[in-house]
């Protein structure tokens, strides 16, 4: 099996051995990847919908792997069962907000995880604020370039940190920090989303004149004056 290189990069931050839920499964490709590599020693591919549950539940079978890989049907970290020894969840390929709303509805059973990875299909900037409020650290992030889109990838452990800017919650605070060799075109892609919801607004005289457009295009400006310092 081969992954893409978004959830590839994903799998990278598991860590050997590690107890996963791959929280969104739907076909289960990187448990059963991971599984197949050995580096987890078992793992609960959880979905919320009972179609991609179905298919999740044949492709384990297929790979000869039931014994290992569970799947389990539910909201988020609640499909889970009670004793479960998870230490390391995937999210991967929902949105930023869906991903803090999964983790704000299960905060006992999250306070027990010692590592947590993302791969957040938008709203990046919200769910590391709800890191950052809640306890945890961004140990490390990722950028991958899969089929003509760019994806971020975000892998955080309990602590805490300081972001001491909005921008860098947008930007991601590891990838500036590593100067991550696809930076450039991750600011630009935000910038091009800042731009377009700009036009957008400007159709309209009234939205023109909110505090929404002025705070978004901040954000535009802040966003080219990072371009500007690479
Ligand atoms: C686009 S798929 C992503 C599949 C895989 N994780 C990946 O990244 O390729 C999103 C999956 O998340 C599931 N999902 C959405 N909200 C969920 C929730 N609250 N709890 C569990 N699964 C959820 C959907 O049913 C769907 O199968």
């Amino acid at each position: 099996v081969k992954l893409g290189a978004r959830l590839q990069k994903a799998a990278d931050f598991v860590g050997q051995g590690a107890v996963l839920a791959d929280i969104g499964t739907d076909h289960a490709y990187l448990p059963i990847y991971l599984a197949k590599q050995n580096k987890i020693s078992r793992a609960f591919a959880c979905d919320v919908s009972q179609g991609p549950l179905e298919g999740a539940k044949r492709a384990i079978a297929a790979a000869g792997l039931a014994e290992k890989i569970t799947a389990c049907l539910g909201d988020g970290l609640n499909a889970l069962p009670k004793e479960n020894n998870v230490d390391t969840a995937v999210l991967a390929g929902m949105g930023g907000a869906t991903m803090a709303e999964i983790l704000e509805n299960a905060r006992g059973m999250a306070e027990k995880i010692k590592r947590l990875i993302f791969q957040p299909m938008n709203d990046g900037a919200r769910l590391r604020r709800w890191l950052a409020e809640n306890g945890w650290r961004i140990i490390d992030e990722e950028l991958a370039f899969d089929e003509g889109r760019l994806y971020e990838i975000i892998c955080a452990e309990r602590g805490s940190m300081t972001i001491d800017s909005d921008i860098l919650f947008e930007i991601g605070p590891v990838l500036k920090e590593k100067k991550h060799p696809l930076l450039k075109e991750h600011i630009t892609a935000l910038l091009e989303k800042s731009k377009k919801i700009l036009q957008g607004m400007a159709e309209s005289a009234k939205a023109r004149q909110s505090e929404r457009y002025a705070a978004e295009e901040r954000r535009k400006n802040e966003l080219e004056a990072e371009l500007k310092w690479l």
